[in-house]
Parts: C-alpha cells; sequence; structure tokens
C-alpha cells in the first residue's frame, strides 16, 4: 500500500513549484483532488489512487527516484558537507526535493557509478553483503600485478585491520609499470580496493566503478554527467 503524503510536498516533488510557490497557486484554485479544489497545502493524499491535477493536467507522482551519476574525482559521497563538494550538487536542483542520497560511497578521488536513490529499501539489500551483489572497478595499480595477485584475491586477504575479504575476481587488462585491471568485490569495506592492494604491496593509482549488479555505468554519460535510470535497469542492480 502506497503511503500517503502532502499535496504540497508530491507537487513539489513532480517540479511544479517551491513549497511558497505551491501555496499560491493553491490559494489560485489550480489544484485539485479527485476533482475536489485543493484548499490546504497539508492535505494528506494517496499518489496511487488520488486523481490530481495542476492546472488541469495529470500530475503523476512517483514515490521513488534513481539517478546513475558518472561521479568525477574531488566529490564526496555524502549528502551534507561544510567544506568540500558533494554529488548532490552535480544533480539538478527539481530532483533534490525527493531527498535521494547514494547508495554506498566512493571515496573522493574515486570515478565511476554512483547510484541516487531515495529508496532505502533497495540501498540496503543493493549493500548487504549478505546479498552478495557484485561491485565492478577498473584501477591503475603503480607496479605489475600478476597471477599471484589474482590467487590472494580469489582466496581472500587480510586487510590492515586484520579483517579477512571474502574472495574476488581480478582480471588484468595490462601487466607493467603501471598496470591496469578489474576487480570485482561483494562487500563494500571503507576504501576497500586500495586496501586489498595495500595488503599485497602495491598502490591504487586511479579507480572507478564501472558496474554494480548487472548494471553497468552508462559510458555516454560524461564525468558529471547523470541520467535516471530505467525500471529494468533498477532490477538489473540486484541482480548477480
Ligand atoms: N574501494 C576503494 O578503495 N575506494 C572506493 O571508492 C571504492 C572501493
Amino acid at each position: 500500500m502506497s503511503k500517503k503524503i502532502r499535496i504540497d510536498k508530491l507537487l513539489s516533488n513532480v517540479g511544479v513549484g517551491s513549497r511558497s510557490e505551491i501555496k499560491k497557486y493553491i490559494k489560485s484554485n489550480l489544484v485539485k483532488v479527485n476533482d475536489k479544489i485543493v484548499k490546504d497545502s497539508g492535505l494528506l493524499v494517496n499518489p496511487q489512487s488520488d486523481f490530481i491535477t495542476f492546472n488541469q493536467k495529470e500530475v503523476n507522482y512517483k514515490e521513488f527516484i534513481y539517478i546513475m551519476l558518472n561521479k568525477p574525482s574531488g566529490y564526496l559521497s555524502a549528502t551534507y558537507d561544510k567544506k568540500d563538494k558533494i554529488v548532490l550538487d552535480l544533480i539538478d536542483k527539481k530532483y533534490l526535493s525527493y531527498e535521494p542520497f547514494p547508495v554506498g560511497r566512493l571515496d573522493k578521488d574515486t570515478e565511476g557509478l554512483l547510484i541516487l536513490t531515495n529508496d532505502g529499501q533497495l540501498s540496503h539489500r543493493v549493500l548487504s553483503p549478505k546479498k552478495h551483489v557484485p561491485k565492478t572497478y577498473f584501477a591503475k595499480i603503480d607496479g605489475k600485478v600478476g597471477y599471484e595477485d589474482i590467487k590472494a584475491f580469489g582466496e581472500g586477504v587480510v586487510l590492515d585491520d586484520g579483517y579477512k575479504t571474502m574472495p574476488s575476481i581480478l582480471k588484468i587488462l595490462k601487466s607493467d609499470y603501471i598496470s591496469e585491471i578489474e576487480i570485482t568485490i561483494n562487500e563494500g569495506k571503507f576504501h576497500q580496493v586500495k586496501r586489498m592492494f595495500e595488503s599485497v604491496g602495491k598502490k591504487v593509482i586511479y579507480l572507478k566503478r564501472i558496474s554494480m549488479g548487472k548494471l553497468k555505468l552508462d559510458e555516454t554519460l560524461k564525468l558529471g554527467e547523470y541520467r535516471e535510470l530505467t525500471e529494468e535497469e533498477v532490477k538489473l542492480l540486484e541482480e548477480r
């Protein structure tokens, strides 16, 4: 059952205007619910079953928003910070009334696939280590990455705090003074990929997330660009 929501919040979520503009529209009798003029901007409505119009046009409301962002370096995966730029700074204001937050964190200097949503349950499922939703990263490593690293990561490595990681899959794309790899992990410990490489004596010099579940980063999105996910893509996020 869909929960009830204030009419002014609903209208601001779909981009009709700010809360104060919406108050004015309501005063001007422009908003109707089930063909009755709304007088109270705090009126609770059921978006699933109530027929809502603004200026005689039907308002289509969605409860959840799902955004794929190609995160650039230099932005925190946070919803607020006193001094640093945050990923929400990159998103059009019209989405902010949905109160989106990042699904998991990418480090400030990490790029790539970051999902922003207000769907707390989905976020929990995607991040839960029990669900084993894989996350794949492309990385450049200072030094040669070899078979011994594939083997170590496949067995799980011990991080600096004594935690032994779950098995992960390492694919070597280029082994040289600067190596290029893809790594797939099923958990998300703090700085996990960087710390895994530290545990085998190597340093990550560039990191980009390229997929979560079966959802791949849309490579047509330039750094800092974003778009809404389709319904199909939302499902792919949870697939293994
Ligand atoms: N692992 C890291 O070390 N950093 C990230 O941002 C993501 C995974």
